[in-house]
């Protein structure tokens, strides 16, 4: 209040006081007053205009100040009453309930525990977890790198779906204050909500993730670039998106049926090579994966592109592979026939 009530003259004096020296002003041009006149107005106005700029600044500094006092108003009142359903305000905070399920390695069991946590209106579910961590309860165990969607390793399940816990926003995830996590039950549990990456690296370097190069003196001492068109660049592009989070791996159904399936992950990355112009592996690469568990093993459920954070499409890369060996098979034949 005290910085309007300063600042509101310096608004208003300007307002009123720059049309009435205009008004003298041109009055003393008309009547050719002396020079010295002028000069003293046109410095009344200049005074004035800066009185005004001040006035118009304190006003704002004021409203940021008054925001801020909110603010720790609010979170010191939600501290202290514990309410777990505050509405939020424009600067308020609000208390959301997390279940956690976490898989205890000594008893090889899930279990839950439940924090209340203050939360945001920017905060991820990645932010709640770590002031858990950093402020309740130090044993909860969880992976992350970037907190900003590039890394892929807070992959874990929220509300049910496979998801990056860095990306999910809280209160747009939480159903009457409560929001549920558990861990990827896709790959095995280490601890809490950390899951063992191993099998899927493994599967991922099944499929030779890099560019083979016939002539291996030129890959090694490269005397020009490799180039591409747009066209050759689309073919592949959409695929190389990968942040390799695992989470397509944990909404698969046939994966989780049976692990042998090398699954949506590596098989996209496996098109992504395939379909790279300067990729001259080719055919062989279509015989490596012409297997049960390799391409022919997926149903066609897609629930890994529904999860996908990056839009990589696997379910659609496996239908092309499929498609692409079909029509290796059916050239070969014609050959032979030939
Ligand atoms: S394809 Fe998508 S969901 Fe699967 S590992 Fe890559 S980024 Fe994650
Ligand atoms: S912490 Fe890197 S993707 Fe979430």
């Amino acid at each position: 209040m005290k910085e309007s009530w300063v600042s509101l003259p310096t608004i208003y004096v300007p307002m009123a006081g720059i049309p009435i020296l205009l008004f003298l002003y041109t009055i003393s041009v008309l009547s050719g007053l002396q020079l010295i006149s002028k000069i003293f107005l046109t410095l009344s106005m200049v005074g004035l205009l800066v009185f005004g700029v001040s006035g118009f600044r304190d006003v704002y500094i004021g409203s940021l100040l008054k925001k801020s006092t909110e603010l720790k108003r609010t979170l010191k009142a939600n501290k202290e009453e514990g309410q777990s359903n505050i509405k939020p305000t424009s600067t308020g905070a609000k208390l959301i309930k997390f279940n956690v399920k976490r898989f205890n390695p000594e008893t090889q069991r899930l279990e839950e525990s439940i924090y209340n946590v203050e939360t945001d209106a920017f905060s991820n579910v990645l932010d709640g977890l770590l002031k858990i961590k950093a402020e309740t309860d130090p044993t909860l165990s969880m992976r992350y790198s970037c907190r900003m969607g590039i890394c892929g390793s807070c992959g874990m399940v929220i509300n049910g779906k496979p998801s990056l816990a860095c990306e999910n926003n809280v209160w747009e995830n939480a159903k009457n204050g409560e929001i549920s996590i558990a861990p990827m039950l896709g790959h095995p549990l280490l601890k809490d909500l950390v899951t063992d990456f191993d099998d899927f690296f493994e599967k991922h370097l099944f499929v030779n993730p890099y560019l083979f190069r016939n002539d291996l003196n030129e890959k090694y001492h490269p005397t020009k670039q490799y180039e591409q068109t747009k066209e050759e660049l689309d073919k592949f592009l959409p695929f190389s998106y990968c942040i390799m989070c695992g989470l397509c791996v944990d909404a698969c159904p046939v994966v989780n049926t049976n692990p042998e399936f090398i699954g949506p992950q590596a098989l996209s990355q496996a098109y992504r090579y395939y379909a790279d112009s300067r990729d001259e592996a080719g055919e062989a690469r279509l015989e490596h994966l012409d297997l049960l568990k390799g391409v022919w093993d997926c149903e066609f459920a897609a629930s890994c592109s529904d999860v996908c954070p990056k839009g990589v499409d696997p379910a659609f890369a496996i239908q092309l592979l499929k498609t692409e060996i079909i029509k290796n098979d059916l050239s070969r034949n014609k050959d032979i026939k030939s």
